[in-house]
């Protein structure tokens, strides 16, 4: 009773607004409106980063859609072992546990309906253009404001789970971005909610997972294709030892990027670093 009693406290003095700055597990699933995606959050003020916090949860039976948020991470993590700038209050970052029955090709997917996710929840919350660099950089005026890591424990034919991570720059300033990036803030030239958005982001996310379960990847192309500035342009893509410039033509049905080189070769990346050439 005395639980319930300090929950109701708790929950009443965060969405009154206490600390406008700070994001709350009862501040989430506050009128979320989901049926799984974000039911289940794991606050912390600290961590060294939200995924290795998902994949300690995961391993104890943390069930589908649970979230671990944080508004800082000492050692935040991007693609490719880079490090992810997380200053205390001012960004979203978050790992989001999913298990989809998958193959572990399909896996690229859900970066793709990540993305997808962010932008139309961006939109929604900010009027902002959002647009996706293949795979997963969200930008805005060609700035990276976002991007998502998917890591994922699987066997040859199955997908146990997957840990997808985002991180977005929403509130903050010029001094705490990394060189050529930007954030929402500095876009809109106002503060963002970032409850609103990180609540939308995950409605988002569960409306398109239930129509990729119903459905296919498809849609959720269909939506990539909208939001995307990587096709049809010319592009260099590194990924390993393999480096090439040509023209990208499409994604496939798995999400993998589609390259045309000069003498007219198609190659096909799941993954890799795309810069656009001007
Ligand atoms: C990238 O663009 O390279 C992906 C960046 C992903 C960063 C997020 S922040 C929340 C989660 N925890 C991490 O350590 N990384 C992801």
């Amino acid at each position: 009773m005395q639980d319930k009693i300090l929950d109701f406290l708790k929950l009443k003095q965060d969405i009154s607004g206490a600390h406008p700055e700070r994001l709350s597990s009862a501040g989430v699933t506050h009128q979320l409106h989901t049926k799984f995606i974000g039911r289940k959050v794991y606050y912390f003020q600290k961590v060294v980063s939200t995924m290795d916090v998902a994949m300690q949860w995961v391993t104890k039976g943390a069930c589908e859609g649970a979230l671990v948020l944080a508004e800082t991470q000492t050692k935040g993590r991007g693609r490719l072992g880079r490090f992810w700038s997380s200053p205390k209050y001012k960004g979203l970052y978050f790992s989001l546990i999913l298990k989809p029955k998958i193959l572990p090709s399909e896996a690229s997917i859900f970066t793709l309906m990540a993305a997808v996710s962010i932008c139309e929840a961006i939109k929604e919350t900010t009027e902002l253009e959002p647009q996706i660099k293949w795979p997963n950089d969200i930008l805005i005026q060609n700035k990276k404001v976002g991007g998502i890591l998917t890591e994922l424990d699987a066997e040859m034919d199955e997908v146990r789970f997957l840990v997808i991570g985002i991180g977005l720059n929403v509130n903050n300033d010029k001094a705490g971005i990394v060189l050529g990036a930007t954030s929402l803030k500095e876009q809109k030239k106002e503060e963002i909610n970032r409850l609103s958005l990180l609540q939308e982001i995950l409605r988002r996310i569960e409306d398109n997972y239930l129509v990729f379960q119903k459905e296919g990847p498809r849609p959720v192309l269909k939506k990539w294709r909208d939001f995307n500035i990587t096709l049809g342009k010319r592009v260099k893509v590194n990924f390993h030892k393999k480096h090439i410039e040509g023209v990208a033509v499409d994604i496939d049905v798995d999400g993998a990027l589609l390259v045309r080189d000069n003498p007219g070769l198609i190659h096909r990346f799941t993954a890799g670093d795309v810069t656009l050439c001007r």
